[in-house]
């Protein structure tokens, strides 16, 4: 274990030395006058770090190595999907032709970007099983907004305002309701039976001519399949209310399961956690959803059409809901789901989500005797464990085990969430990783269960190897020491 606190851990500005530098120019550099009005020019020069080449260069290339990163260590981070994103996609998505594209190009000089976004279409609904698409959400939570506002448009149509519940599973993920209430609508929350899944006599309890949605995410933030969703579309419809999925969890049923088929009328993609872009680090990610014919005149415009062999963005859509995003949505994150998924044969789309199924109950096997599971029902794409009971004994938390992980060089898994599960821990190890990552991950998980028996202190007190130790969480939120 490399000891990094033991390393210099000084700031760029504390290694400065008056004079220090890394190039030298011969004679002075001339610099234009910038167009900066007289009194917010600056008096005195900035206080830059001085530093040699060498120093610059360690400084950050040290930096570099105390980052926790999908290209550096396990990220079992459940719920977030760390997928590994071919760096062949990058490469596609920054081509000229298409990074280059002027966002406000015609149709007519756009062809190329709009063929791929058509295509990608297709093969979205027809993997979802799906009848219209729109690509243009920023992420999950905005789909679903986007979402709910295509079923709100179309009870409004339909004279059914009074439709203003929707109906929402304890084990969904937390987005759901919070979109629910931020479109109006009174989400109705219902608990998970013994099993994970949605109980069907307290669904039936609350469906009624109030029941706009019945909102699924599946697989559930439990990482369980709802096995009855037939049953439960059924009885929706008979109701007369809509089924939206949340599909974000899609890496688990890709080209093994269409919604479409279940009898789902509205589902979202993450485009970001299920075609190669890894979620969870802040960077730019993209929904979609998917609908069936239906609901397809309340898309947001435009839609992308094909007529006689052109490709156009069609705004002349009287029923939209209107613009949700500017352009065409996040397209550089779109192009990398389009070449991602044109690596892969339907089969092979199959494969992913199979060895994402296959992985996570694996690294569940490892560890049920240390971590029992939530759940005893086989998981998909992640599993929720919970710290045995050896552990719970010492006042060992979930905390002090995502902490010490970091001792033993992997990311913390997600923890606390689902909230459904006291002292969650919740790991996806995607179906990227392999059964020697899983196997030596499991062997972490299971010497800091072991330790939590001969030393528990060392465990509630980990991390022992970062920089930073234990912060007072709260205060780093709310107070954060940004400035030195
Ligand atoms: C099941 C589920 N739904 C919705 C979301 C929200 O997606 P986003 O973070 O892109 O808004 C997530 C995010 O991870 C998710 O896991």
């Amino acid at each position: 274990m490399n000891d990094i606190t033991k390393l210099d851990n000084r700031l760029s500005i504390e290694k400065s030395a008056p004079g220090r530098r890394a190039l030298k120019f011969k004679g002075r550099i001339k610099h234009g006058a910038a167009p900066v009005p007289e009194t917010l020019r600056r008096k005195t020069a900035p206080r830059l770090p001085e530093l040699s080449e060498f120093d610059a260069v360690r400084h950050f290339t040290r930096l570099s190595k105390i980052n926790f990163s999908v290209d550096s260590h396990f990220y079992p981070l459940g719920s977030c999907t760390m997928k590994y994103n071919p760096r062949v996609n990058e490469d596609i998505a920054a081509l000229d032709g298409f990074a280059g594209l002027h966002p406000l190009a015609s149709d007519e000089t756009a062809q190329g970007t709009l063929e791929c976004l058509y295509d990608l279409q297709n093969r979205l609904c027809e993997l979802c099983g799906m009848d219209a698409i729109t690509l243009q959400p920023a992420a999950g939570a905005h789909s679903e907004f986007t979402g709910l506002l295509v079923a709100r448009a179309y009870f409004a149509r339909k004279g059914q305002k009074d439709r203003v519940e929707i109906i929402v599973p304890d084990s969904a993920h937390g987005t759901n309701p919070a979109t629910a209430s931020m479109l109006g609508f009174s989400p109705v929350n219902i608990n998970s039976g013994p099993d994970g899944r949605v109980d069907l006599e307290v669904l039936k309890r609350h469906l009624g001519a109030k029941t706009a949605v019945v909102m699924l995410t599946v697989p559930n933030t439990l990482g369980i399949f709802e096995s009855n969703i037939e049953t439960i579309t059924k009885m929706a419809h008979e109701a007369g209310a809509l089924v939206y999925m949340d599909g974000a969890n899609f890496n688990a049923l890709i080209g093994l399961v269409k919604p479409g088929e279940l009898g789902v009328d509205i589902m979202h993609l993450n485009m970001h956690k299920t075609f190669s872009t890894p979620h969870g680090g802040g960077g730019p990610g993209a929904g979609a959803i998917a609908v069936k014919k239906y609901l397809d005149s309340y898309l947001p415009v435009p839609v992308i059409k094909k007529e006689g062999g052109r490709f156009l963005a069609d705004f002349n859509r009287p029923l939209t809901v209107g613009r949700v995003k500017a352009f065409f949505g996040n397209t550089g994150v779109l192009l990398k789901a389009y070449a991602y998924m044109l690596m892969h044969s339907s089969r092979e789309l199959g494969e992913i989500a199979e060895n994402a199924i296959i992985n996570a109950n694996y690294a569940k096997a490892l560890l049920k005797d240390c971590f029992p599971a939530h759940s005893k029902e086989h998981c998909m794409h992640e599993c929720v464990l919970t710290p045995g009971p050896e552990m719970t004994k010492q006042g060992i938390k979930t905390l002090d085990i995502a902490k010490r992980l970091l001792d033993y060089g992997f990311h913390a898994p997600t923890v606390y969430f689902p909230l459904i599960v006291h002292e969650a821990i919740m790991i996806e190890p995607t179906e990227t990783e392999t059964r020697e990552t899983i196997d030596e991950f499991a062997s972490a998980m299971k010497k800091i269960s072991a330790e939590a028996a001969s030393d528990p202190q060392k465990v509630k007190d980990a991390p022992h190897t970062m920089p930073v130790k234990r912060l007072d969480e709260v205060q780093a939120a709310r107070q954060p020491n940004l400035r030195w």
